[in-house]
C-alpha cells in the first residue's frame, strides 16, 4: 500500500461547477497535480473563477496562507479538451447529473487515459456506477467517488464501488482519499442514494411538500429544523444551496429504483427546474439570492 498513496499525483477533474471546482481545489490544496476539463472556454473561465475565488476567501480568513494559495494555483490547469487527460493517474468525473452525458464522458477517458490502472471516478449522487463502468474496456476501475458540497468543507467522501470495482480499486481510492485528501471515507453499495442522499432527499422532499401544501411558511420550516433540531441550515435552504435541479435528478433516480412515493419530486419542484430558479447558482429558488 505505500507506493500507492503516492502513485496518484496527477488528476483530472471533469466538470468546475459547484463540484468541480471545490474536489479540483481539495486535491491541489492537498499537493495533487490537478487539471480541469470543462465544456468551453466560456464555462471554463467561469470554474476558473470561482476557484480562484474560493481560494482567495480561504486566506483571506486564513485558512490557508498566500503562499499556499499561490502554490495551489500553480498547480492547477484547464482545458476544453479531454485528450490532455492521457497522462492522468485518477480522474474525477463531476459534470451535470446526466447518464448519457456522463457515459460519453466515461466512453472518452477510456479511450485517452495511457495509464492501465488509473482509477476513473464519479462524482454522481445517483446514477449506478455500474452503467459508467460497463460504458468503459476497464470496469474494475471504475469507482463513485461522491464529495459533499461545499467539497473544502465537508469532511465526507462515500465511496460506491459498482459490481464490477476491484478490491485494488476501492483500496487505492480510499488511500487517497483518507491519506492524501484528508477525507473520512464511508463505504456504500450500488444503490441509488447511497448513504447519505438515501436518507437525505425523502427528508428534503417532505419539506418542499410540507411548503407546497402551505402548512407553514419556508422561514417557519428552516427554523423549525434549524432551531428545533441544531441543523446548520434548513430544508429549503439545503436544497437551494445543493441545486433543485440536482435534488429533483437524485429523486428522480431514486424513484427510478424503488418506486416509492417518498422518493417522488412533488410539482412544485418541478416547476421551479421548469422555470430555472435551480437555487443558489441561479440566483433564486425558495429565496432570492441577489447577485454580491
Ligand atoms: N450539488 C451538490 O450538492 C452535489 C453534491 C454531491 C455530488 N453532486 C454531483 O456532482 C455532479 C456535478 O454537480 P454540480 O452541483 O457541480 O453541477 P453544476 O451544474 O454546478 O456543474 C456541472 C458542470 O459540468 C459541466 N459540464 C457539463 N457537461 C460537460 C462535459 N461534457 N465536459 C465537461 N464539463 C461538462 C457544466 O458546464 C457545469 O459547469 C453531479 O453528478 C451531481 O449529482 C452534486
Amino acid at each position: 500500500m505505500t507506493d500507492t498513496l503516492t502513485d496518484i499525483v496527477r488528476v483530472g477533474v471533469v466538470g468546475c461547477g459547484q463540484m468541480g471546482a471545490g474536489i479540483a481545489e481539495v486535491a491541489a490544496r492537498s499537493g495533487l497535480e490537478v487539471m480541469v476539463a470543462e465544456t468551453t472556454g466560456e464555462a471554463l473561465e467561469i470554474g476558473r473563477t470561482r476557484l480562484h475565488n474560493s481560494l482567495s476567501k480561504a486566506a483571506e480568513r486564513g485558512k490557508i496562507t498566500e503562499e499556499e494559495r499561490d502554490a495551489t494555483l500553480d498547480r492547477l490547469s484547464f482545458t476544453t479538451d479531454l485528450g490532455e487527460f492521457a497522462d492522468r493517474d485518477l480522474v474525477i468525473e463531476a459534470v451535470v447529473e446526466n447518464e448519457q452525458v456522463k457515459t460519453e464522458i466515461f466512453q472518452v477517458l477510456d479511450q485517452v487515459v495511457t495509464r492501465q490502472d488509473a482509477i476513473l471516478a464519479s462524482n454522481t449522487s445517483s446514477i449506478p456506477l455500474v452503467k459508467l463502468a460497463v460504458a468503459t474496456s476497464r470496469p474494475d476501475q471504475v469507482i463513485g467517488i461522491h464529495f459533499f458540497n461545499p467539497a473544502p468543507v465537508q469532511k465526507l467522501v462515500e465511496l460506491i464501488p459498482a459490481l464490477t470495482t476491484s478490491e485494488d480499486t476501492v483500496l487505492r481510492a480510499e488511500a487517497v482519499v483518507q491519506g492524501v485528501l484528508g477525507k473520512h471515507a464511508i463505504r456504500a453499495q450500488d444503490r441509488s442514494g447511497f448513504v447519505v442522499n438515501a436518507l437525505l432527499i425523502p427528508y428534503l422532499l417532505a419539506a418542499v411538500r410540507m411548503y407546497e401544501s402551505g402548512i407553514a411558511s419556508r422561514e417557519d420550516i428552516d427554523n423549525g429544523m434549524e432551531l428545533g433540531c441544531a441543523h446548520p441550515m434548513g430544508p429549503l435552504k439545503l436544497a437551494d444551496l445543493i441545486g433543485l435541479d440536482t435534488v429533483a435528478s437524485v429523486a428522480d433516480s431514486m424513484y427510478a429504483e424503488y418506486k416509492e412515493p417518498l422518493y417522488a419530486a412533488s410539482p412544485l419542484l418541478q416547476r421551479m427546474v421548469d422555470a430555472g430558479r435551480l437555487g443558489r447558482k441561479t440566483g433564486a429558488g425558495f429565496y432570492a439570492y441577489p447577485a454580491a
